[in-house]
């Protein structure tokens, strides 16, 4: 347990704000969150909790707290307003000086090359759904690579794929707010494409350590009926099992999802092949349970949820089912595909509303700490933990209701002010490491 890094993520749609300074173009939430009732709150992210100038002191609340590694995402508009072409370098100068800074206090900076903020030029192109879109995005990889390789070792490529491509293109209630399924098929195989190939553009510079972010979350199927055990499995090779198990050379799992049948259509002579990626490390990222039944009038999945409010559970501000439990099982689940690799759980955090307890999350991550500690005893690779988040932010299509940070911000002035929690990890880091 000692051994285990501890550090925080966080991603530049929801912190940075500065959405249209210095150069910066429009990403595709900067556009959705203008749209009429996408965001439950009504707000949008053009302020957030301005990281962009506020970056200096987060980055040292976070040292202050013991952290040791800062994980961040670079926004594609920043560095390239058009998504492509020429590059804009105010970007470049503000992701230089967030890792210097970060180097100075003493953390280790991470990047992930994308967390859900497209450029808008290139969705309206098609985004994800226009093939071009892998070159768009190794394009941009190296450029990345370029600029920040010298000082950055770790890399996370794509941010919870099932999440960005499952709201953004199939349900459409995340930006772009696409629906439908070919959307979704063509997105998704384009963007584990894109991974593949930005994998191999970074790893060109030696000593890199290149991985991937996976979304988890456990899948039970509501009754004992083999209908109900059917779809869970169905929906488990959705949310778990689409976005590793073709970089594993194992091809789409159409047999257990047959709607990934469709992907033939997207699926050029050696793509399969391509997509194999022998990553650095696995990012896992879990946050709760589903339960799911089965529902023939359902297209595509013919699956309904069960929701949480009405399986008598815990529940957190996010309607979600509160399951630390779920971290040991995938962490173990994902050990199983192979022993060897690296795992890191690349983020980790629950949601509170803004008058609830701040109790209630350190009960959490003590939950999350034996959890972590159980798995470590079973020879599990586990690396270390990285928070979600440090502050409050930008929570999607919630707005700024869910509070997942470990320090709060002020809404007038943005000051940020330490939780119970950060107060308590602060204390946990301290001796832990003595
Ligand atoms: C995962 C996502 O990567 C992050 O952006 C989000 O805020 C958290 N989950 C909480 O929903």
């Amino acid at each position: 347990m000692n051994d285990l890094i501890w550090g925080v993520t966080i991603a530049a749609a929801q912190t940075e704000g500065a959405y249209n300074l210095d150069g910066k173009g429009a990403s595709i939430w900067d556009k959705f969150t203008e749209k009429r009732r996408k965001i439950k709150d009504g707000s949008n992210a053009r302020v957030a909790i301005d990281f962009y100038h506020r970056y200096q002191e987060d980055i040292d609340l976070a040292a202050r707290i013991g952290l040791k590694i800062f994980r961040f995402s670079v926004s594609w508009p920043r560095i390239l307003p058009e998504g492509t072409g020429k590059v804009n370098l105010k970007g470049i100068e503000f992701y230089n000086k967030v890792i210097n800074c970060c180097l100075e206090a003493g953390l280790e900076p991470w990047i992930t090359t994308y967390h859900w903020d497209l450029p808008q030029k290139l969705q309206e192109l098609g985004g994800w759904t226009n093939r071009d879109v892998v070159s768009w995005y190794t394009d941009y990889v190296s450029i990345l690579r370029e600029h920040f390789a010298d000082r950055v070792t770790h890399w996370i490529l794509i941010n919870e794929g099932i999440v960005c491509m499952g709201g953004g293109y199939f349900l459409g209630v995340h930006a772009p707010g696409k629906i439908g399924i070919s959307n979704f098929l063509a997105s998704t195989h384009h963007l584990l494409l894109a991974q593949a190939k930005g994998f191999k553009v970074l790893k060109q510079k030696e000593g890199l350590q290149v991985g991937t972010a996976i979304s988890c979350t456990k899948i039970e199927p509501y009754k004992n009926t083999s209908r109900d055990v059917q779809t869970a499995k169905r929906i488990d090779t959705l949310m778990n099992r689409l976005f590793i198990e073709p970089h594993l050379g194992m091809g789409y799992p159409e047999e257990d999802l047959p709607i990934l049948k469709g992907m033939s259509k997207y699926c050029k002579k050696n793509d399969i092949q391509d997509l194999t990626t022998d990553f650095d490390f696995w990012g896992i990222q879990t946050y709760t349970r589903e339960v799911v039944k089965s529902a023939w009038y359902i297209p595509y999945l013919g699956a309904m949820l069960v929701k949480p409010k009405h399986r008598n559970v815990e529940t957190s501000i996010m309607g979600w089912e509160t399951y630390p439990d779920g971290i040991p099982y995938f962490l173990e689940r994902f050990a199983k595909y192979d022993p060897d690799k690296p795992l890191w759980l690349s983020e980790c955090g629950m949601a509170l509303a803004e008058d609830e307890d701040d109790s209630k999350r350190i009960d959490y991550y003590k939950k999350v700490i034996i959890g972590m500690d159980t798995v470590l005893r079973k020879g599990v690779r586990l690396q270390g933990i990285l928070l979600w988040t440090l502050v409050d932010n930008f929570e999607w299509a919630e707005g700024y209701v869910p509070k997942f940070g470990i320090i709060s911000f002020d809404p007038t002035t943005l000051d940020r002010t330490f939780k119970k929690t950060a107060h308590w990890l602060q204390d946990y880091l301290s001796n832990v490491k003595l």
